[in-house]
């Protein structure tokens, strides 16, 4: 089954807001400059302006409303559409995935993460995992309040809290890499050197690893 990943979701979404933006502003931009032409008052000297356009103050009146309708009407339909769009992916991105291979327990402390396998086995600041796995980081801290975000992947940012369990999920990379696990709530001096790695390796050295003592 083909999963889409939260941090693919991501980006797909930030192009989306992104060209409506450009779209909209590009519009108000053109409106803008029309209206600046085509009102533009030759009565009024700059040496005027100031006790004119003053604050609280607003030029004489010769422009119409309709112009404002549009631009009101276009940018609800577009800030609509971005609502519309936006809602069910964060649902997605917070709940659990449609599928899971892996499930890795998190645990931080001051200053470090502990990672549990289903297994049971048990290592700290330095995980494996396995390409193109969806994998689901159950999350919690055994001290302060931290956060686990791995620093590649967008989005890949959660809450470790003493007593709650949160969930955060990815897809590995298809290609053996390393990722960087930093902390990202300011827990104590130790703060920023409360890093790790993520090995993504071959399924078969992935076993390996696993089986290894
Ligand atoms: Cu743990 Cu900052």
């Amino acid at each position: 089954m083909a999963i889409t990943p939260p941090d693919e979701l991501w980006w797909t979404t930030f192009n989306q807001f992104m060209i409506g933006a450009l779209v909209l502003g590009t519009f108000v931009s053109i409106v803008f400059a029309y209206f600046a032409i085509r009102y533009w008052d030759k009565r009024i000297k700059p040496q005027d302006a100031e006790v004119l356009l003053g604050p609280g103050r607003v030029a004489p009146g010769t422009g119409k409303i309709g112009w404002t309708r549009y631009t009101l009407v276009v940018t609800g339909i577009i800030v609509t559409l971005l609502i519309l769009a936006t809602f069910p992916r964060t649902d997605y991105v917070e709940a659990t995935p449609p599928q899971t291979d892996l499930v890795i327990w998190v645990t931080a402390f001051q200053f470090g993460w502990e990672f549990e396998y289903p297994n049971g086995k048990k290592v700290v600041n330095n995980l494996v995992l396995p390409t193109d796995t969806v994998v689901e980081f159950k999350v919690t801290s055994r001290d302060v309040f931290h956060a686990f975000g791995i620093l590649e992947i967008k989005g890949a940012k959660i809450d470790a809290i003493p007593g709650i369990l949160n969930n955060l999920w990815i897809k590995t990379p298809s290609e053996p890499t390393v990722l960087n696990v930093i902390c990202y709530e300011l827990c104590g001096v130790g703060h920023s050197l409360m890093t790790g790695t993520i090995e993504v390796v071959p399924p078969d050295e992935y076993q390996a690893f696993l089986e290894s003592p």
